[in-house]
């Protein structure tokens, strides 16, 4: 019960990873908020959780006064803000020359000014709470690996490492820790390529990936609840990647 009573937000907490965490949390009996833009998904986690702490506010992190509201309506509810894993992400694939403007515009916006605006708005809460913890998603694409038609979600993800470093260091001081955590391969919808079954990505991550399968969810939930545990009390602006070996 690490995280006894802490409050805790989790953005794209409706399904993939966010989920996988955000239960995780509340095992471990934390009061957890699950944020994102769709409704029924927020409840389906609620819903796991069974019995576990869990609510759910609609919130899409790419807008200040709607990631606000959010920051707000916890703090009105629960008194504080104490950890903030900030997950929310989309991909859109394509190369340069191809990629359309909007699509471009929507995986910065979401996955590199989300994160921007999640840490704005949490951070205050954060020092008027006395300290905190931020876990930025990152990604093993950006920079650590290249991929070709990538480079929309490649340019997002290392300016959240960028980003995250520097919040690091501007906040360590009054007592908010922050870092990104970097996956790989995970067992959720977002690592499927197109038309791609899970069978077809088994087979294809056994040939790339040196522990030769897919990353589980318990995987990368047991690494963020232990960066955002006292247990990694001295990792400060670090970066941690689960990748099963890939950028090794
Ligand atoms: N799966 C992997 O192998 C992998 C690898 C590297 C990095 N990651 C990163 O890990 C994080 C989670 O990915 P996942 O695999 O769990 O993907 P996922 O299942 O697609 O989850 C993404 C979540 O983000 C939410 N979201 C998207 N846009 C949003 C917005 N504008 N405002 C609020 N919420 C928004 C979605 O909910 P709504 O659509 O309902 O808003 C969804 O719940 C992402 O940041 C991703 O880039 C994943």
């Amino acid at each position: 019960m690490r995280f006894h009573d802490k409050v805790v937000l989790v953005s794209g907490g409706g399904s993939g990873i966010g989920r996988a965490v955000a239960l995780g949390f509340a095992r471990e009996g934390a009061r957890v908020v699950v944020a994102g833009r769709g409704r029924e998904a927020l409840d389906q986690t609620v819903k796991l959780a069974e019995g576990g702490k869990v609510t759910a506010l609609t919130a899409d992190v790419s807008d200040s006064g709607s990631v606000a509201g959010l920051v707000g309506e916890i703090v009105e509810r629960h008194g504080r803000l104490d950890v903030a894993i900030n997950n929310a992400g989309v991909l859109a694939t394509g190369k340069v020359a191809d990629q359309a403007e909007e699509d471009f515009a929507r995986v910065v916006d979401t996955n590199l000014t989300g994160v921007f605006l999640a840490m704005k708005h949490e951070i205050p809460a954060m020092l008027a709470g006395g300290g905190g913890v931020i876990v930025n998603f990152s990604s093993q694409i950006g920079l650590h690996k290249r991929l070709p038609g990538f480079g929309a979600y490649a340019a997002s993800k290392a300016g959240v490492t960028a980003l995250t470093r520097t919040a690091a260091l501007e906040y360590i001081g009054q007592g908010i820790r922050i870092n990104t955590i970097s996956p790989g391969s995970h067992d959720t919808t977002m690592s499927l390529r197109p038309g791609e079954t899970e069978a077809d990505r088994a087979e294809r991550v056994r040939g790339q990936v040196p522990i030769g399968r897919v990353g589980s969810l318990d995987e990368i939930t047991g690494t963020v609840l232990w960066l955002a545990s006292e247990d990694a009390g001295y990792v400060v602006g670090g970066d941690i990647v689960v990748d099963g070996g890939s950028t090794a």
